[in-house]
């Protein structure tokens, strides 16, 4: 049986949803980057049987979402740059990996038994609907089975996750379209884990110049596997015409079979992203092709999933 689609601007449904949450159960929620697959972060259960519902390996660990800062403040050490940033962006795409408090509620399986919690406020109004209504954290993946792309309509999950999951919260389409810009706070210095729907500059006019996952000396984030966000078609990027077998997905000029911004606008690019790869890539093609988009503001993001998406796949 697939699962229930209620309306998020419902009270009852946000109701109906924070009792689930509250018993245990799955539910979809829209945020504003991406639709999340919600559950009780305290619930090791419910946590367990959230990786298992997406196939996730079990060394990826999960963002918790909260209300806002004081919530977070239960949960992990709240040093002066959290602070800062907290005020400038949240609500919004922004989450922040921070050292987890003894008593936090979070399981250890929520965050892979690490030290460390990746923490977010979201702003899509039915997220922090929700939020107010379980009045505790919930921890969030992208509602999708893992490796695949993600999703930003309610029909995008029903279509992956809808036979495992107790309810999904229809807000609409996701008005930023690529998961938050993920940034670790840990010894003193502040490190750029996953560029995401929060523009770097924007970010680094309060923290600085970040430094970069990957190299030597800085953090790694486990959730950083190569193969990601994949269609089934296989993928090349930075093409400008389409070869034999190929559907192009074009940017600015590049027309392409469909184009993620004729503009060249890139909050217009990333907001229509997922869907795009989603629609050529249920016409079946052997690959699609992408036009190239600048490596600028919020294009860093686009061509992170993009990169992921046309990275050699694991075999099964
Ligand atoms: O926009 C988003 O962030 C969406 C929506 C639903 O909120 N969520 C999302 O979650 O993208 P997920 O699980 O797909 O990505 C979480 C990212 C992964 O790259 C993971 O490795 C990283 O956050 N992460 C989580 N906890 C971490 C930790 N303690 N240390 C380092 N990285 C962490
Ligand atoms: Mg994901």
């Amino acid at each position: 049986m697939t699962a229930p689609v209620l309306p998020a601007d419902s009270p009852d449904a946000i109701a109906r949803a924070a009792a689930l949450l509250r018993e245990g159960g799955l539910v979809a929620m829209p945020t504003e980057t991406v639709y999340g697959l919600a559950a009780d972060a305290g619930n090791a259960a419910a946590v367990a049987r959230l990786y298992a519902a997406k196939g996730r390996p079990r060394f990826n660990p999960l963002i918790a979402h909260v209300s806002g800062i004081a919530m977070a403040k239960r949960l992990v050490e709240w040093p002066a740059m959290a602070d800062a940033l907290a005020r400038a962006f949240w609500p919004g795409p922004l989450t922040l990996v921070l050292p987890k408090l003894a008593d936090a509620t979070i399981c250890d399986l929520a965050n892979a038994g690490l030290d460390s919690v990746a923490i977010r406020a979201p702003g899509h109004v039915a997220a922090r609907a929700l939020l107010a209504a379980f009045g505790g954290p919930l921890v969030a993946p992208s509602a999708n089975p893992s490796g695949g792309v993600s999703p930003t309509t309610a029909a995008h999950v029903s279509e992956g996750l809808g036979e495992t999951l107790d309810l999904i919260l229809d807000g609409g389409p996701c008005t930023v379209g690529v998961e938050s810009t993920v940034i670790a706070l840990l010894d003193g210095r502040a490190t750029l884990l996953r560029p995401g729907g929060l523009e770097r500059d924007r970010i680094e006019a309060i923290t600085g110049p970040l430094a970069i996952a990957g190299h030597s000396d800085a953090p790694t984030s486990p959730g950083m596997l190569a193969s990601h966000y994949a269609p089934r078609a296989a993928m090349r990027l930075n093409a400008t015409v389409a070869q034999d077998g190929e559907l192009l997905l074009g940017f600015g000029p590049v027309a392409g079979n469909l184009n993620l911004s004729a503009a060249g606008d890139l909050a217009e690019a990333a907001a229509r992203l997922f869907a795009a790869l989603r629609e050529m890539d249920a016409a079946g093609p052997k690959q699609i092709a992408v036009a190239p988009i600048p490596d600028e503001g919020l294009g860093e993001a686009i061509n992170d999933r993009l990169q992921r998406a046309a990275a050699p796949r694991p075999v099964p």
